[in-house]
């Protein structure tokens, strides 16, 4: 079943076009990788995706919600870890608070993060901050994540954890878009490869 798709997306900044007439699709447990120039457009495509953007013409279609893990993680400095991890389910009010508590305490554990749990981002390792991002975007119990230069502050050891990490969650049946300028990481990680080039999105033959 198709978990994203867009319908001749567009999108410019001004008179500055980004996006033009994009027709992507991606399906239940799939991982896709997309690269392509610094400035070209990739944050602008996933922003567009999780509704961060407005688009000027098209459609995006998504079959259920979507986890946004941003570049730079954008943790709360003044939460500790669990707090992080529970903010966007007390905000959406979708479950009781003790339901939260047990909620993010498995992801707690899933993530490996039980001994910074009480710990401000602060003084947590870029894996550690990683992970709680990660955690976080899963709360709302979305189909689709989108990660955003995820290795860019994660040393080689952390790449490859992050590899294995993203290819439990397309086995769990999530649906990843990854943007990278990581092609090692991409081939690595992901089912296919797409560029964004001239404002289009094109397939990569690895
Ligand atoms: N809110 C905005 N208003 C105006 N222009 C913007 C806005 N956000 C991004 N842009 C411009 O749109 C273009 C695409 O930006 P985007 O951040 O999507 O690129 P990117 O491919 O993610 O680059 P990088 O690899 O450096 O992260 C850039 O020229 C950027 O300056
Ligand atoms: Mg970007």
């Amino acid at each position: 079943m198709k978990t994203i798709e867009t319908i001749n997306l567009y999108k410019k900044f001004g008179e500055k076009e980004i996006l033009k007439n994009i027709n992507f699709s991606s399906e239940n447990g799939e991982i896709i990788a997309i690269t392509g120039k610094s400035g070209i457009g990739k944050t602008t495509f996933l922003k567009c995706l999780a509704g961060l953007e407005k688009i000027d013409s098209g459609a995006i279609k998504t079959s259920g919600s979507i986890g946004y893990i941003f570049q730079n993680f954008n943790l709360f400095p003044h939460l500790v870890v669990k707090q992080n991890i529970e903010i966007p389910a007390l905000n959406a009010k979708i479950y009781d608070k003790r339901t939260i508590s047990e909620i993010s305490e498995k992801l707690i554990k899933q993530f490996k993060l039980e001994c910074v749990q009480n710990c401000y981002p602060a003084n947590l390792s870029g894996g550690q901050k990683q992970r709680a991002a990660i955690a976080r975007a899963l709360i709302l119990n979305p189909e689709i994540i989108l990660f955003d230069e995820p290795t860019s502050s994660l040393d080689p050891e952390l790449v490859k954890e992050l590899t294995e990490i993203i290819k439990k969650l397309a086995k769990q049946n999530y649906t990843i878009l990854i943007v990278t300028h990581d092609i090692e990481f991409a081939k690595q990680t992901a089912d296919r490869i797409l560029v964004l080039e001239d404002c289009k999105m094109l397939g990569l033959l690895t």
